[in-house]
C-alpha cells in the first residue's frame, strides 16, 4: 500500500541480499530503503575493470576462477557469517566512485579490488576517504611480483587492510576479516 499523499517513484524494488536494506531503481538512479527484518551487516564488494574476464584472462597470473565463482564462494562464506553481501563489478571508473558514495547509509564496509584503477585512480581514493566506511583492499595477483607501476596503491592509505597474492581466496578472507571488524547488529 502506498503511504497517502507520498507518489511511489517508478522503478524497481530489489533487496540486495534479502537482510535490511534494498534499493529502489528508478531510471538510472538508486535509491536505498530499508526493507525491515533483521540487521545483518551489509559489505559491498566492488570488482573493478576487466574483472569480469577472469578464468579466461591471463590465467597463469590471475588463475582459472570465474568472478561469478569468486562470487559464489564470497556470498557462501558472507551467510555464514550472517553478513550481506552485495558483489558488483563495472569496467567505469565513476560506476565505482558512485557506488562507494552510495555505501554511506547503505553498507558497514567495503571489499574492494579496484584493478588497474588502484594504481591511477585517486578519485576513487577520495570516495573512499569520504565515506569513512571500513575498507579491505583486495588483489588476486601478488602485485609486487609483478610490474613496478602495480607496486603503488592510492588505496592501501585509506584502506583498513590489503590482502594480494592469494587468488579469490583471498575475497574469502576479505569477509572473514570484515565480519570481524563489524560491529554485531541486532
Ligand atoms: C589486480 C591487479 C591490478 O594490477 C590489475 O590491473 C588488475 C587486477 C589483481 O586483482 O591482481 O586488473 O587488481
Amino acid at each position: 500500500m502506498p503511504t497517502p499523499g507520498r507518489r511511489a517513484l517508478p522503478g524497481s524494488l530489489r533487496s540486495s541480499g534479502g537482510l535490511g536494506y534494498g534499493h529502489i531503481i528508478a531510471g538510472k538512479r538508486r535509491f536505498p530503503v530499508h526493507l525491515g527484518g533483521s540487521m545483518a551487516s551489509t559489505v559491498l564488494v566492488l570488482n573493478g575493470p576487466n574483472l569480469n574476464l577472469l578464468g579466461m584472462r591471463e590465467p597463469d597470473v590471475y588463475g582459472t576462477e570465474t568472478l561469478d565463482e569468486i562470487q559464489a564462494r564470497v556470498e557462501a562464506r558472507a551467510g555464514e557469517l550472517g553478513v550481506t553481501a552485495d558483489f558488483r563489478q563495472s569496467n567505469a571508473e565513476g560506476d565505482l566512485i558512485e557506488w562507494i558514495q552510495e555505501a554511506q547509509g547503505t553498507a558497514d564496509g567495503i571489499i574492494l579490488n579496484a584493478a588497474a584503477f588502484t594504481h591511477s585512480s585517486v578519485a576513487i581514493a577520495d570516495a573512499v576517504e569520504a565515506v569513512g566506511l571500513p575498507v579491505i583492499e583486495v588483489h588476486l595477483s601478488n602485485v609486487f611480483r609483478r610490474e613496478r607501476f602495480r607496486h603503488h596503491s592510492h588505496l592501501s592509505r585509506v584502506a583498513r587492510g590489503v590482502i594480494v597474492g592469494l587468488g579469490g581466496d583471498g575475497y574469502v578472507l576479505a569477509v572473514e576479516a570484515m565480519a570481524s571488524i563489524l560491529p554485531r547488529k541486532g
